[in-house]
C-alpha cells in the first residue's frame, strides 16, 4: 500500500513535470527537440500534444534541408501541412535511382505511407546565403515499422547508417 501511494506520488511528479515542460518550452520558444547534431541542426519541433503511442502532432521548424546522402523513410503514416514558407521534396520515381522533385507551399498537404523514401530541400535566401525556413504541421499515427535509409545497396537501419556514417560501400 506505502509503495504504490509512493509510486503513484512519482507518476504523479512526473507528469506535472511534463506538462509544466511542454508549457515553458513553448513560453520560451525553445524546442522540445532539435534534430541533427551540432553544427548540422536541421528540424526544431514542438509536440502540440502529450506524446503517446497511437497518434502524434508536431510543429515543425525546418532550417536546413533534410540529410542529403539518402532519402529516408518513417516508422509510421504521416501527414505534412505546410504552414509557412516552401520546400521541395525528392523522391524515387518509378525508375530506381531516378529522383522526382515536387514543390510545396503553404497550405499543401502531403500525404505518405511509411514506406514513401523521401528528402526535404529548402529554397536558399539570395541575399544571405542561409536557407528559408519552412513551418510545418506533421501528423504520424501509431508506429509500423522500423525507419531507415534507401541507399544504393537497399534499404539500411537507420541505426546502421548513423554508426557507418552513411551507406556505406
Ligand atoms: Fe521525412
Amino acid at each position: 500500500m506505502e509503495h504504490e501511494r509512493s509510486n503513484f506520488f512519482l507518476n504523479l511528479k512526473e507528469y506535472i513535470w511534463q506538462f509544466w515542460w511542454y508549457f515553458r518550452q513553448w513560453w520560451r520558444r525553445e524546442p522540445h527537440l532539435i534534430v541533427g547534431s551540432l553544427g548540422t541542426v536541421y528540424l526544431h519541433r514542438w509536440w502540440l500534444i502529450p506524446r503517446n503511442p497511437i497518434f502524434n502532432a508536431y510543429a515543425h521548424l525546418f532550417i536546413s534541408p533534410d540529410e542529403d546522402r539518402a532519402l529516408h523513410d518513417h516508422s509510421w503514416v504521416s501527414l505534412s501541412i505546410v504552414l509557412r514558407g516552401s520546400y521541395m521534396e525528392l523522391t524515387e520515381t518509378t525508375k530506381q535511382h531516378v529522383m522526382q522533385r515536387r514543390a510545396f507551399g503553404p497550405g499543401s498537404i502531403i500525404f505518405r505511407w511509411p514506406t514513401c523514401a523521401h528528402r526535404i530541400d529548402l529554397y536558399p535566401e539570395e541575399a544571405s546565403g542561409k536557407f528559408k525556413p519552412v513551418w510545418t504541421l506533421f501528423l504520424t499515427g501509431p508506429k509500423w515499422r522500423e525507419w531507415g535509409f534507401l541507399c544504393p545497396q537497399g534499404w539500411v537501419h537507420w541505426r546502421k547508417f548513423m554508426r557507418q556514417d552513411g551507406c556505406g560501400s
